[in-house]
């Protein structure tokens, strides 16, 4: 496309229309509440809308206000994450809170260089908030974004760098309208989540098919060019699961891997698939009941196999060792479900563990 002002309106334009007829409607964008976009934007980050919505509402439901959030239990916020992933994002987002309510008086930032300061806020979010709530001029970029730009435009710059940011912000500074960057930014997103996805997009009834460079030479699929490589890794875990008198042991998660903060059952990392077979000789005599079979759980750069092996305590004396071997905390089954754990447990305990127990959940 050509570079010059009276394209950069049209194409904000028809941009903006193709949005008023096309979008979705999303509870976020009936607010300018800036306590609700941002605990959206949060959500929203590594997350599709379908999954984000009931987290979204439920969270609402739980904090109305940034108040009862930054007052609230940490283990309340991340039982209501539970499944989210990612759980890093829900405390910064009350470590955040907790910035405006105690540092800022309750007041929000206004701009986007003052949004920047929160917690676990980066440049998206501070340019989520910061258009869609006070009207600031500034770009959101997330993967939607650079992906429309980068096609319409003809932008061969790989977007996994940081350095080619500037590229793709500078780009949409020229295109966003002053008097509603926050209609423009919500468009050009929407626009890459419906039209411009990234396979097979529907160029055909697309609105910018006579202009969009990567149309126009065929080179759809070829862009926007990412050259980071993902590497996978695989891991083998084998939990140990005691069960004395209703309760069960479990520890909390190490900072600087997955699952930062959660509880899950003592833990043995193996190095191959096959060393999961090899049945654990807890520390007391407690006798094994059952074992599950290999779970595969799939993160975002990881595959987990796991297998669960239960074991009955049948002593206080024992259970009293085990305790303190595993360095653990005890959880009564009546309060499982609302402890902060990773998806793999709940998936363990409702497919094997409570029916075996013959537990109604
Ligand atoms: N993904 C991230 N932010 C979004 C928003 N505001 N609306 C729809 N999808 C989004």
């Amino acid at each position: 496309m050509t570079e010059n002002s009276s394209f950069n309106s049209f194409f904000a334009q028809t941009l903006i229309h193709w949005y008023e007829r096309n979008k979705r409607e999303l509870p976020w964008r009936e607010t300018k509440d800036p306590y609700k976009i941002w605990i959206s934007e949060i959500i929203l980050q590594q997350t599709r809308v379908d999954q984000g919505l009931p987290y979204y509402i439920r969270f609402l439901k739980t904090f109305p206000n940034v108040k009862t959030l930054a007052e609230a239990e940490e283990k309340t916020v991340l039982s209501i994450w539970q499944g989210l992933g990612y759980y890093s994002r829900a405390r910064n987002l009350q470590k955040g809170a907790k910035q405006v309510v105690y540092d800022y008086k309750g007041k929000f930032p206004t701009s986007y260089d003052g949004w920047l300061n929160i917690k676990g806020v980066g440049s998206y979010t501070a340019a989520a908030v910061s258009s869609f709530c006070f009207l600031e001029k500034v770009p959101v970029l997330d993967g939607n974004v650079f992906r429309v730009l980068s096609r319409l435009f003809g932008i061969t710059e790989d977007i996994a760098q940081a350095k080619n940011r500037k590229t793709f912000w500078n780009k949409a500074m020229e295109l966003i309208p002053a008097n509603q960057p926050d209609i423009f930014n919500q468009a050009i997103m929407e626009f890459g989540a419906l039209q411009c996805v990234p396979k097979s997009p529907d160029c055909e009834r697309c609105v910018f098919k006579t202009q969009c460079f990567a149309y126009q030479k065929d080179v759809v699929s070829d862009l926007p060019v990412k050259i980071k490589k993902l590497v996978r890794r695989s891991r083998f875990f084998q939990y140990h699961v005691y069960y004395y008198n209703k309760q069960i042991l479990m520890r909390r998660r190490p900072s600087g891997d997955i699952w930062e903060g959660l509880l899950e059952f003592p833990l043995v990392e193996k190095d191959h698939l096959e060393a999961l077979e090899k049945k654990p000789k807890p520390a007391t005599a407690s006798p094994f009941i059952f074992q599950s079979d290999v779970l595969k759980h799939v993160l975002s750069h990881q595959d987990l196999y796991s297998r669960f092996y239960v074991f009955q305590v049948k002593t206080k004396t024992d259970w009293n060792t085990l305790i303190k071997k595993h360095d653990a905390e005890v959880v009564a089954l009546t309060v499982l479900d609302e402890t902060p754990k990773p998806v793999l447990l709940t998936k363990f305990l409702n497919a094997y563990f409570y029916p075996y127990f013959s537990i109604h959940k």
